[in-house]
């Protein structure tokens, strides 16, 4: 699997979708594992185990599809064991960069989400803005939805970031923008009116063009055509019981604390997934 041609430009992806409180979404974060979770925090921390990672830390994120990994800087800032994985290697590298530049720790791993093992499990993990709609089978899903199960302690906790079910007739296309960031200005589209809809296997194609413009250089535009799948609610639930990986679900609307219970009310655009492991594995 490769990453597609839209996340192969970190800087002006991080741009275009980074109008977001990143710190309120990352307490939200931090309340669903002190919510929800059943981690133990028993044990000392860190125990370390062959001189390299912890075995068991109650303090360790892990962000699914990281992109600019925004949400795991953050957890590093706020002195957790924090983890970035990503397909896309330009991605991976401007993440670094910018912990770097922060003087933060962030390991990153290039993986794809579906199969991959981390040398010791987290505590919290999250896949954030929609990046499941990558996977558009429902064993890539199922996949996905164990692998982070195997990597996740006992009692932790997966927090899943979708679109509402009621935005899937996706009437709002055109879906464009303007982002700002300095000298950088970027227009976005994400999703074009004729994008072609397949109703058998819910996949859309989907147009996406990030045009740049920037100082010393000339206006330049990156576009790709990937398929994404949007899911519903229900058979969103089925996948999760079908990965038999999760002993207990709640589902909220918004990431706003307290969140509100996912509804069919017009107030809420998000449907918030949160799983957590089996306290005995
Ligand atoms: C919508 S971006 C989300 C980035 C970031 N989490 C955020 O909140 O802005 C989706 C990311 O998922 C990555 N991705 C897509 N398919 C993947 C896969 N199978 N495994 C790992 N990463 C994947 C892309 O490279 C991209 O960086």
């Amino acid at each position: 699997m490769s990453s597609p041609e839209f996340y192969r430009h970190a800087r002006a992806y991080d741009v275009a979708f980074g109008d977001r409180d990143f710190a309120a979404e990352c307490d939200f974060l931090e309340w669903c594992l002190r919510a929800h979770g059943r981690v133990s925090t028993a044990l000392p921390v860190p125990q370390v185990q062959h001189g390299a990672s912890p075995v068991h830390d109650p303090r360790a994120f892990l962000e699914l599809g990281c992109g600019p990994a925004r949400h795991a800087r953050e957890f590093a800032r706020r002195g957790w064991s924090a983890t970035g994985l990503d397909l896309s290697g330009d991605m991976l590298a401007y993440a670094a960069d910018a912990a770097c530049r922060d003087g933060l720790i962030l390991r990153t791993v290039a993986a794809d989400m579906c199969d991959f093992d981390l040398p010791a499990p987290v505590a919290l993990a999250a896949n954030l803005m929609e990046s499941v709609t990558h996977l558009t089978t429902n064993e890539q899903v199922v996949a996905h939805l164990r692998a982070v199960a195997r990597n996740l302690l006992p009692g932790g906790i997966f927090v899943l970031e979708m679109a509402h079910p009621a935005w899937l007739g996706r009437d709002t296309l055109p879906n464009t923008w303007t982002a700002r960031d300095g000298d950088l200005e970027v227009d976005v589209l994400f999703g074009a009116a004729d994008d072609p809809y397949d109703w058998f296997s819910q996949v859309w194609q989907v147009t996406s063009r990030l045009t740049v413009r920037e100082p010393g250089r000339p206006e330049y535009t990156i576009e790709s055509h990937h398929p994404h799948r949007w899911y519903l609610a229900q058979e969103f639930r089925a996948l999760v019981d079908l990965s038999g990986a999760y002993e207990a679900a709640w589902w909220y609307g918004d990431m706003r604390l307290p969140p509100p219970p996912l509804d069919n009310g017009d107030a809420d655009d998000q449907m918030i997934v949160v799983l957590r492991t089996p306290q005995m594995m």
